[in-house]
C-alpha cells in the first residue's frame, strides 16, 4: 500500500509532461540512443571512430526526432585534432586530448595512453549501460545512465581491469557532459565559508578551465558540488535555459568546467584526482560516484525545483515520500557544553509548551567533554551530568510527548581522550611527521576496517540501549595528513575512496538495523551537503550562522541546489552570538518557517510574551508544514538583490499555497514592494489567511487565480525587519 502511494506520488508529481516506460529509445541504424526524463532529452552515438559523443542536452524531443551516426569532428588544425574538437562522452587521456579527460591510468610498461572504443550496450526500461574497452589492453569501462521521470540524469562509470598485470588509476570520473557552442553561456556556483554558506556566485563563462572542488577531504563549506549554465541576457529565475548538475560524492570532489577555442562546454566531475591514485590488480574495478544532471528551459526556479522533486523522490532514505520533519528544539546555543539532566529536562518541558516535537542533547553529553578540548571518541554518557544515563531525560521527553535525538561526531577524536590513548594509531596521520588539530581534534582514518567497525558498534550500542529517534551526525574539520600506512604503499591514496565508503556503509547498516532512525547531516554547518551523503540522511544543519538576516541569503542559495524539508533552521537567542545582531522574535520564526523549523534559543530566557509567541508560530508552522517542505518553492524576490525578500510554496496540486515576505530595513518610507504569485491555477478561486491582517493591503477574503499573479498582492511591512506570511487555499 505504502508502494502503491508512492508510485501514485510519483506520477501526480511527474506534472505535465507524459512520461512513457520507454524512456531510452536506441536507433540501431545509427547507432544512436535518445534518453528522455522529464522535460529532458539526451542523446549520445557511437561514432564512425568507435568513440561515443554527445550528439544532443536539452528541451525534450518528441516521436519523429532522429539523428545520423555521429562523426568525429574534423581537426580545425595540427594543434586541434579530432579529440579535442569532438564532444566525447567519456574520453580516457590520449591521442592528443589537451582537456579534462574522464579516465587516466598508467600501465605498468610505461604506458599512459588509453583510446576507449565501443563494445556494447543494453538498455533496461529507463537504465542504460554502455560497455568500452581500451583498444590494446583488457581495460574496461562500463558507462551507467539511469533516467528519472523528474527530470534528471545519472551517469557514473566502472573501471574494470580484466588483465593479468596491475595498472593504476590516476583519475576516474564519473562523466563528462558537452554543450553546444554558445557565446553566451555564464555558471552559477555556490561558494562560502563556515558561517557564511551557500553564497550564489554567477560568472560568464569565456574560454578556460573554471575548477570547482573540495581538496578537504569531505564536501566542503567552500563550494558545493552543485553547478548550473544558464544564458546570459536569456535566463531569468523563472524563463530560458539552465543546464544544471550536483554530484554525489562525500569526498573530496572535482567539478571542471571548461570552454574549449571552439567554445563548446565541458563538464567533468567526480572524485578529486588531486593526491589520488587507486591501484586495480587483475580482476579488479572502480566505482565512481554518480554524477546527476538535467535541464530546464524554464529558468533557474525551475532548476531548483526538479532537483528538489528528485532528491525527496529518489535520493532520500524514506523516498519516495518523506515523511515531515518534526519541529525540534536543540540545546547547543542554549547551554553549548553545559548539558545535564535537570538542565535539559528544563528545557525540555518549555519546548513542549511551545509545540516542540523533537528534544535534541547537543554535544557536551559523553566523556571528559567540558569544552571542545577533550572527550571526542569517549562514547559513554558523562556519570556528572547524566548520574542514572540519558534514560530519565528520554522518559521525561516522551512523557512531554517528543521524541528524543542527540548529538554524535563519530568520526573524530580529540587527543585528551581515552580512545586515542588506547589508539593513537587510529588517527589519520602520516607516522612521523607533525600533525595538525582543527578545534583540539584529529580525524579517525575510517578506511580502516578496525575503526569502521568501532564507530558502528559504538552508534548502533547507542541507538540500541537508548530510545534514540535522530542523530545529528556531525563533522567538524577538514583533513590534512592523509596517511594510512598499514596498506601497502601503492594502496595508501585510496584512503580518499574507503573512507567515503565506509561512511556510507556505516549510515547504511545504522539505519537497516535500526529502520525508524532519523540522522541528520552537519559538518559545523553546511560542510557535508550532496547527493551522497542525502541517500543515508534526511536533514542537514545549512550553517552554523542562525541570524536571521544571513540565514535569509544562506536559505537562498540552499534552495538553488537542495530541498527546503532539508533545511533544518533554528530559531536562536538575540544578540546572535556571530554578528551580534538583534532581530526581532517574529521575524527570526518567519526566517526559519521557510524551511524545516527548529528551536535553539535558551528558553529558560523566554519571557511569556516570547513563549506566547513561540506557541502561536508553531502551530501556525505546522499548518504550512506540508506545503513549505514538500511543495513547490518560487523564490519570487531575492535577498541579495534589495532590502526585501519573498518566497512562495505551493503543492503540485496547486491547492495550497503559503507566501513569506520580509522587510530587513526600510529606506525612505518606500512601500513594500507588490508581490505577484506564481504557479497558481488562473481559473480557481483561493480563499487568503493573513498570519497578521494589518499587514496586507486590501485584502479580500477570496481572490481569482490570475490576478492573484497578475495584480500580486501588496503587504504592509514598515520599519526593519517586519515580516509576515499568508496562506492560499483553493475553494473552487
Ligand atoms: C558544530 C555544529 C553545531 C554544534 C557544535 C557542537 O559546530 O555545527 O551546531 O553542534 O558543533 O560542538
Amino acid at each position: 500500500m505504502r508502494q502503491l502511494a508512492g508510485l501514485l506520488s510519483v506520477w501526480l508529481l511527474a506534472g505535465t509532461y507524459s512520461f512513457s516506460q520507454n524512456a531510452i529509445s536506441y536507433d540501431a541504424s545509427q547507432h544512436v540512443w535518445q534518453i528522455h526524463a522529464g522535460e529532458m532529452s539526451y542523446v549520445l552515438g557511437v561514432n564512425d571512430k568507435k568513440a561515443l559523443q554527445t550528439i544532443y542536452w536539452g528541451p525534450r524531443l518528441e516521436k519523429g526526432a532522429s539523428f545520423p551516426t555521429p562523426k568525429q569532428l574534423p581537426e580545425t588544425a595540427s594543434f586541434d585534432p579530432g579529440v579535442a574538437t569532438t564532444p566525447l562522452e567519456y574520453v580516457g587521456w590520449g591521442g592528443g586530448l589537451p582537456y579534462e579527460p574522464t579516465l587516466k591510468i598508467s600501465f605498468p610498461d610505461g604506458n599512459r595512453s588509453l583510446l576507449l572504443e565501443y563494445v556494447d550496450a543494453k538498455v533496461n526500461g529507463d537504465a542504460l549501460e554502455i560497455t568500452m574497452k581500451d583498444a590494446l589492453t583488457p581495460i574496461y569501462v562500463r558507462l551507467f545512465y539511469q533516467a528519472a521521470p523528474q527530470g534528471i540524469l545519472a551517469r557514473w562509470s566502472r573501471v574494470e581491469n580484466r588483465g593479468k598485470e596491475k595498472i593504476t588509476v590516476e583519475q576516474a570520473e564519473s562523466a563528462t557532459w558537452n554543450l553546444a557552442p554558445r557565446s553566451t553561456y555564464e555558471l552559477s556556483s555556490l561558494t562560502g565559508r563556515w558561517g557564511a554558506e551557500w553564497q550564489l556566485q554567477t560568472e560568464a563563462m569565456h574560454q578556460g578551465t573554471t575548477i570547482l572542488e573540495s581538496r578537504r577531504g569531505s564536501t566542503s563549506h567552500q563550494t558545493n558540488p552543485w553547478f548550473a549554465i544558464a544564458s546570459r541576457g536569456e535566463t531569468t529565475e523563472n524563463a530560458g535555459p539552465v543546464w544544471f548538475g550536483e554530484l554525489g560524492w562525500s569526498g573530496s570532489w572535482r567539478i571542471t568546467v571548461e570552454q574549449t577555442q571552439a567554445q563548446r562546454v565541458r563538464i567533468t566531475g567526480g572524485t578529486n584526482p588531486f593526491d589520488f591514485s587507486y591501484p586495480l590488480a587483475a580482476g579488479e574495478s572502480l566505482d565512481t560516484p554518480k554524477f546527476y544532471a538535467g535541464y530546464t528551459a524554464k529558468g533557474h526556479g525551475e532548476a531548483s525545483r526538479i532537483l528538489h522533486r528528485f532528491q525527496r523522490e529518489q535520493i532520500l532514505p524514506q523516498r519516495p515520500t518523506p515523511r515531515l520533519r518534526p519541529v525540534i528544539f536543540n540545546s547547543w546555543e542554549a547551554t553549548e557544553f553545559a548539558v545535564d539532566e535537570q538542565g535539559q529536562i528544563a528545557l525540555a518541558e518549555k519546548a513542549a509548551k511551545l509545540g516542540v516535537e523533537r528534544m535534541v542533547i547537543d554535544d557536551g553529553w559523553f566523556g571528559k567533554r567540558n569544552n571542545d578540548r577533550a572527550g571526542l571518541g569517549d562514547w559513554n554518557v558523562n556519570p556528572e551530568k547524566f548520574p542514572s544515563g540519558l534514560k530519565p531525560v528520554i522518559d521525561r521527553v516522551h512523557a512531554l510527548g517528543m521524541d528524543f535525538g542527540i548529538w554524535v561526531e563519530p568520526e573524530m577524536v580529540n587527543p585528551d581522550s581515552d580512545l586515542y590513548r588506547k589508539h593513537p594509531d587510529w588517527a589519520m596521520n602520516f607516522p612521523g611527521r607533525p600533525r595538525s588539530e582543527a578545534r583540539n581534534q584529529l580525524l579517525l582514518n575510517l578506511a580502516r576496517k578496525d575503526v569502521r567497525d568501532y564507530v558502528f558498534s559504538f552508534l548502533d550500542k547507542l541507538v540500541s540501549e537508548n530510545d534514540i529517534a535522530f542523530l545529528k551526525w556531525d563533522y567538524n574539520r577538514n583533513w590534512s595528513e592523509p596517511g594510512w600506512d598499514v596498506v601497502p604503499l601503492d594502496q595508501q591514496k585510496e584512503i580518499y575512496v574507503k573512507y567515503v565508503e565506509n561512511l556510507y556503509s556505516i549510515l547504511s547498516d545504522l539505519r537497516k538495523k535500526h529502520p525508524k532512525l532519523e540522522i541528520e547531516s552537519c559538518s559545523g554547518g553546511g560542510g557535508r551537503v550532496d547527493l551522497g551523503i542525502l541517500q543515508y540522511t534526511d536533514e542537514v544543519w545549512p550553517s552554523d550562522n542562525t541570524d536571521a538576516l544571513d540565514r535569509l541569503v544562506i536559505q537562498d542559495g540552499f534552495t538553488h541546489a537542495y530541498s527546503p524539508n532539508l533545511m533544518m533552521a533554528w530559531v536562536t537567542d538575540v544578540p546572535n552570538f556571530l554578528d551580534k545582531r538583534v532581530i526581532p522574535l517574529e521575524f527570526r520564526f518567519l526566517a526559519a518557517m521557510s524551511g524545516s523549523l527548529g528551536i535553539g534559543g535558551n528558553l529558560n530566557k523566554w519571557s511569556p510574551d516570547d513563549m506566547s509567541t513561540g506557541t502561536r508560530l508553531t502551530t501556525f508552522y505546522k499548518q504550512i508544514r506540508p506545503v513549505v517542505q514538500l511543495g513547490e518553492l518560487h523564490r519570487l524576490m531575492q535577498p541579495e538583490e534589495s532590502e526585501t525578500n519573498a518566497v512562495q510554496y505551493i503543492t503540485a496540486d496547486r491547492s495550497s499555497a503559503v507566501v513569506f515576505a520580509y522587510l530587513h530595513s526600510q529606506h525612505y518610507g518606500r512601500p513594500f514592494p507588490t508581490i505577484r504569485l506564481e504557479g497558481l491555477d488562473p481559473a480557481a478561486s483561493y480563499r487568503l489567511t493573513p498570519l497578521d491582517a494589518a499587514k496586507v493591503t486590501g485584502l479580500p477574503v477570496e481572490r481569482n487565480g490570475s490576478q492573484l499573479m497578475g495584480e500580486g498582492v501588496q503587504f504592509n511591512l514598515r520599519g526593519d525587519y517586519d515580516a509576515t506570511a499568508l496562506r492560499l487555499e483553493r475553494i473552487r
